[in-house]
């Protein structure tokens, strides 16, 4: 297979589809495989070490799509990229289809086989997403900590206290990948945390991992809005598959909530659990409602472009090794993981949710293959 590894195109994207340990494994297996110069640059990849692991580089995004049958990428095309698209193409990156329609009507009209990395799915879980979680989770207690000084608009508390001084509460609203991740951190740091959860099992599992500053609290209106009291960060972190996240903070707790509190509210990709949470950049990340800090960036991992694109990469690459050797056809036939991620092929929509997300007919990828 001729696989081909562009340089992202969306603003202020800096991860890259593959890392050099990428490149040799699918060498090994036998593919060419070729990047676009400069590719990894913002994750701090240079073109020599992908050479080195054996890829060839590739002066410009045209002479990629044309020579390769597989792109791998991070994100979904772009408008420059839909002319490159073909049908004999198989692509995989993160699509999010059922957002995006034009993205969708592109993709239908290019004919290209669209195995997306947020539908793959093993034993009812979404694999490709967690490595993202992770980051995002993480990050959360560091911004949740920076934006805690005074200079950043907080209201001056160091998460893990001094000897003498007490630490920082942070509270934790959904205990799944996002929130166990920012629970590590915020434990790692010694202050008081609190992870609310409306699943048992799960607050059951997080109490036998989790060190003592960790308390588990079952998640409804009346322990949230006593805990967000008290909380110097609060980390948003709930999903509920299919759907736009619960209000789980409305506006009238923030008068109760601590001056130069903090909300991040990781879950503002899904709406966002507080009511007063919009979604931010980067570049403007914050803003102040009564009195309560808010932090709403939409793509957190952007931020750590090299960790999200190792963490991400070493998620995708067992997938493409597969998808490599087995090529679109046997792979919807033969590998059930793989048919799960195919969203779009030969100018139909292969997933459901994507069909319904646009009253759009469904069409059983098997049947294609
Ligand atoms: N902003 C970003 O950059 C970024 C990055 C990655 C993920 N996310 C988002 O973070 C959110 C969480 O993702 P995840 O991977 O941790 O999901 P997850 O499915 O692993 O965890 C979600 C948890 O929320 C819990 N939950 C559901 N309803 C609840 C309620 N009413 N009260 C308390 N808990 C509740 C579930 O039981 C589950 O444990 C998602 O919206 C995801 O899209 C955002």
């Amino acid at each position: 297979m001729r696989i081909g590894v562009p340089k992202e195109i969306k603003s202020n994207e800096n991860r890259v589809g593959i890392v050099p340990a990428g490149v040799h494994a699918l060498v090994a297996d036998g593919h060419r495989v070729m990047v676009e110069t400069t590719a990894g640059l913002g994750s701090g990849i240079s073109d020599q070490e992908f050479k080195d692991a054996g890829a060839e580089i590739v002066p410009t995004a045209k002479d990629l799509w044309a020579k390769a049958e597989m792109v791998m990428k991070v994100k979904e095309p772009l408008p420059a990229e839909y002319p490159l698209c073909r049908p004999d193409h198989t692509l995989f990156t993160y699509f999010h289809f059922a957002a995006a329609r034009e993205l969708t009507d592109a993709m239908l009209k290019a004919g290209s086989a669209c195995f997306t990395y947020e539908t793959v799915e093993v034993d009812g879980k979404l694999p490709l997403l967690v490595p993202m979680s992770e980051v995002a989770g993480r990050m959360a207690i560091q911004v949740g900590a920076a934006y805690l000084q005074k200079a950043n608009g907080g209201r001056g508390v160091l998460l893990g206290g001094v000897p003498g001084v007490e630490p920082g509460n942070v509270v934790i609203l959904g205990g799944g990948v996002v929130g166990t991740n920012a629970a590590k951190m915020a434990a790692g740091l010694g202050a008081h945390v609190t992870i609310l959860d409306i699943n048992l099992d799960r607050l059951r599992y997080l109490d036998d991992v989790m060190p003592k500053n960790v308390t588990t609290v079952h998640s409804n209106p009346v322990n949230i809005h006593s805990r967000v009291r008290y909380a110097d960060l609060v980390v948003g972190a709930v999903l509920v598959e299919g759907a736009r996240a619960p209000i789980l903070v409305p506006r009238s707790y923030l008068k109760d909530m601590k001056e130069g509190s903090v909300i991040v509210d990781v879950a503002v990709d899904q709406g966002g659990c507080c009511e007063t949470i919009k979604p931010t950049t980067h570049a403007d990340p914050c803003y102040v409602v009564d009195g309560v800090v808010h932090y709403g960036v939409a793509n957190m991992p952007g931020a750590v472009p090299r960790t999200s694109t190792y963490a991400l990469t070493n998620a995708t690459l067992p997938f493409a090794r597969r998808l490599a050797r087995l090529g679109p056809v046997e792979a919807i036939k033969k590998d059930a993981q793989l048919r799960s991620a195919v969203n779009a092929w030969k100018g139909k929509i292969t997933h459901r949710g994507v069909a319904e997300a646009f009253g759009l007919p469904f069409t059983d990828a098997l049947s294609l293959a």
